[in-house]
């Protein structure tokens, strides 16, 4: 790994922001056929209507550079029921993340404040430190995990701060944010960009989308994805909605081609069949709302929000309860580096029966003495 130092002049040397970067590290690797309760993905799968629209892709779709038209059609007519949006408020991306770099690519400029909250969805940081952004955080405010609003309030009348991300519901805590709330915030400072990543919104069900006017609110953008409740993320599709203006600068600094075809297939597909999410996100909300109960009966510290997800500080350490847990076929995920929750594990919400399956070997592992 010594090769790996710039300092000893081998290669190239890259920015000092990349050398000084901690980079986003998540334990991705041989998580098959396990049940998977550690990155919030949709535990069932995608609809039907999306392996047969894989299935019945052409050959030659292969070979021909990926066409976007249709995909935004859609989401200008048909992806809400309650609204309609043009064509040039709406971006494409190889999922949320690929939004968020390209939102940090174009508006993101050295030595200027990235404000946030803390603990929060983990690859904004890396995002903000590459290029070489001051990130400024509010922290939680006590065990509930109510969101800093008037710290945050003063952070961004202060630093006018050049990017403010709000995970709503926050990724781990589950913390939610009303509509309103996020505009008032948005009028506090026009020179400040508000993203409002609401990846987990479904799980909830108050998106600011339902209502915004984009030319009103002309610095707010808002991200979605189809990797949770759609059962897309090893296809990688995200979309971002905001002011035309904003859109055309994002979009200037993605590749013509950095959607591939197939997620546009299946994006297209999964979409179509509303009933299918519909179902999955109310049968996440039953097994919420049966595991909540569950905790309720016991002493162990826990806490339940908007999200498809929960924490809980369990009576073992946490590796050994995850290790345990592993052996039984289900993975958790530690929390031990978010600041603030550092003893929790996260617990992703699938159906009630996996709830169970999650309950009756947690049970046994750590609240049988
Ligand atoms: C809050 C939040 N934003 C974005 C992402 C990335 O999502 P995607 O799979 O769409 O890139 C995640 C994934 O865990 C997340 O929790």
């Amino acid at each position: 790994m010594n090769d790996l130092n710039p300092l000893n002049n081998l290669f190239p040397k890259p920015r000092e922001e990349i050398i000084n970067m901690q980079s986003y590290s998540a334990p991705l690797e041989n998580r098959r056929n396990l049940l998977r309760l550690d990155f919030n993905e949709n535990t069932l799968g995608p609809s039907p209507r999306v392996f047969e629209a894989l299935k019945a892709i052409k050959l030659d779709e292969i070979s021909i550079y990926p066409e976007y038209n249709l995909l935004k059609k859609f989401l200008c007519d048909r992806y809400l029921d309650s609204r309609k949006f043009n064509k040039d408020e709406i971006g494409i991306f190889n999922g949320a993340d690929g939004a968020i770099n390209a939102i940090f690519n174009c508006f993101g400029e050295k030595n200027q404040i990235f404000l946030s909250t803390n603990p929060t969805f983990g690859y904004y940081s890396p995002c903000s430190a590459m290029r070489g952004m001051k990130k400024i955080t509010c922290s939680y405010i006590g065990k509930n995990f109510i969101f800093p609003i008037e710290d945050f309030k003063e952070k961004i009348i202060k630093y006018t701060p050049k990017l403010v991300f709000i995970c709503n519901p926050n990724n781990p805590t589950g913390t939610v944010l009303s509509a309103k709330e996020i505009i008032n915030l948005s009028n506090l400072n026009l020179d400040s960009l508000i993203v409002v990543d609401e990846l987990y919104e479904k799980f909830y069900g108050d998106s600011l989308l339902e209502s915004i006017d984009f030319e009103k609110n002309k610095n707010i953008i808002i991200i979605q994805s189809l990797s949770k409740t759609a059962g897309l993320a090893g296809l990688r599709i995200g979309f971002i909605f905001g002011n035309k203006r904003l859109i055309h600068y994002i979009n200037k600094v993605t590749g013509p081609y950095d959607v591939n075809s197939f997620a546009i297939t299946a994006a297209l597909a999964a979409l179509s069949d509303k009933s299918y999410l519909d179902k999955y996100v109310l049968e996440v909300k039953k097994a919420r709302e049966w595991i909540f109960n569950k905790f309720k009966s016991t002493k162990i510290r826990n806490h339940f929000s908007g999200g498809n997800y929960f924490l809980i500080w369990p009576n073992k350490k946490p590796q050994i309860l995850i290790k345990e847990m592993r052996e039984k076929g289900i993975l958790i995920r530690s929390m031990e580096n978010k600041k603030d929750i550092e003893d929790s594990i996260r617990v992703s919400i699938g159906n009630k029966e996996q709830m169970r399956f999650f309950w009756n070997n947690y049970k046994q592992l750590d609240l049988v003495n």
